[in-house]
């Protein structure tokens, strides 16, 4: 069976296989913290084993609200933010099923999935509640804490819109509620109300968390086979447990990022030539960025979507400062042909190209540029994965949350918090005046003013 490939091959020149051998000790040791839970956040690592563990009873339990929700409503709201929506995203933009022009075989039955609660534009919001009230639909708000600001807003806004419109009884039965098993704002306003909820697992941290309940949810409702899913990432946990680079593509990732992070290359970024990629390269950008960025190190994590970004940022990855790598992500099969047409004359330019196949040009313009940012003194990794089925994104998810832990512990942070994101709560709560924060908000009034 085909899998994942990860190749540095095409940079030989710019650093030598060998030197990701040297990072062995490391990764054995980083392998070693992990799998013997003796590592920073080691209460966090729930996701580790999870493709094996979920049970089938959550399963099921999954795919019949999923039914549910299917048979009540054209349209599903999925209310999160960071780890609590971008997996959904990431998998449901890949497999098309939430674009406009959607795959048939993969949304059969599936709802329209819209999100909400990823920020506080008002005219988006007043937008979609307009939209709302002429469409059936069911909301889903995901929140671990169960007290995050911008899903909070949301939800009440379209809680009451789904209340005046279906009644507080009917309610109940299109709404379901993903957080934590007791705690948590969230968790009180389901037990009051009787909402359906769903548990986010206490050990397994928001960016952690799409092949549990918080993007499972979602993305059995959009008609995705979640079992498909999680069979590639079961495949991936299994084939990841090695902890020789040689045979473990996770780890050969993990240990390219350490190299070219200590030869002072401080960004990463993830190149793809497939605009359904945008929403995985935002996911691994939180999944990199927030298990990395801490105690003054980490390597920044862009991401660029190819052939449309040649045309803008191109010039800076081929000549600008050298402080970048990219790793490319490379599909193996595409599943749509589209020929260029022989239009019987060449007043365009273009017969050089007739009767080829998209996918095909689309693949010279990689391996084109692949050498052109080489020859620009650009390290490149290319991930190969075989194709967008299911099976395959859970298995890539799977990929990187593991290069990630490696990563991280290799380059000796915690890889499971995030204490950083709570310093702009604080300041926002004072300054809206939450009650308790008085003496903090006078303390910024007074520095915003100088
Ligand atoms: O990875 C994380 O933990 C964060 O990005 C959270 O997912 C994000 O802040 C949302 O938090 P919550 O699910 O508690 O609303």
């Amino acid at each position: 069976m085909n899998s994942i490939k990860f190749d540095i091959s095409k940079s030989a020149h710019i650093f030598k296989s060998h030197c990701l051998q040297q990072l062995q000790p490391q990764i054995s040791l980083a392998h070693k913290q992990l799998h013997e839970n003796t590592g920073p956040g080691n209460e966090f690592l729930g996701w580790l084993n999870l493709p094996d563990n979920i049970s089938t009873k959550e399963i099921n339990r999954i795919k019949e609200a999923a039914d549910s929700i299917r048979q009540k409503s054209e349209v599903l709201v999925v209310i999160g933010i960071g780890g609590s929506y971008l997996g959904a995203r990431a998998v449901l933009e890949l497999l098309k099923a939430n674009s406009m022009f959607q795959s048939e075989s993969l949304t059969n039955n599936g709802v329209q999935v819209i999100f909400a609660g990823q920020h506080m534009d008002s005219d988006y919001l007043k937008a979609l509640t307009k939209w709302l009230e002429k469409k059936d639909f069911t909301i889903n708000v995901i929140s671990k804490s169960g007290t995050t600001t911008e899903p909070a807003i949301a939800f009440r806004i379209l809680r009451q819109l789904m209340e005046s419109k279906y009644g507080q009884e009917e309610s109940k039965r299109r709404i379901y509620v993903t957080t934590d098993e007791k705690k948590g704002a969230l968790k009180n306003l389901a037990n009051e109300k009787g909402y359906k909820s769903f548990v986010i697992p206490d050990d397994i941290g928001g960016r952690y968390s799409v092949l549990t309940p918080v993007g499972l949810l979602p993305i059995a409702s959009a008609g995705i086979d979640i079992e498909e899913m999680l069979e590639g990432a079961r495949k991936a946990c299994e084939d990841f447990r090695n902890s020789l680079m040689d045979n473990n593509a996770s780890y050969q990732y993990a240990a390219y990022r350490n190299f070219l992070y200590q030869q002072g290359r401080t960004i990463e970024v993830l190149a793809s030539y497939d605009p359904s990629f945008h929403y995985l390269c935002e996911w691994w950008k939180q999944l990199f960025g927030e298990s990395e960025g801490k105690d003054g190190r980490g390597i920044f994590p862009a991401s660029l979507q190819f052939t449309t970004d040649l045309h803008s940022m191109g010039q800076y990855v081929q000549d600008g400062r050298r402080i970048l790598f990219e790793t490319v992500l490379n599909i193996e099969k595409s599943h749509s042909e589209v020929l260029v047409p022989d239009t019987g004359e060449n007043e365009d330019g273009l017969d050089y190209l007739k009767n080829k196949d998209l996918a095909t040009i689309n693949q010279k313009a990689l391996e084109g540029t692949v050498m052109a940012h080489i020859d620009g003194g650009v390290p490149i990794g290319i991930l190969t994965i075989p194709e967008k089925t299911p099976y395959w994104i859970g298995y890539v998810l799977y990929f990187f949350q593991k290069s990630c832990a490696i990563s991280g512990y290799m380059l000796g942070v915690n890889p499971f918090d995030q204490p950083g994101v709570e310093d702009y709560k604080r300041n926002m709560f004072a300054l809206l005046e939450k009650p308790g924060s008085e003496s903090t908000r006078r303390e910024l009034e007074a520095k915003w003013k100088k």
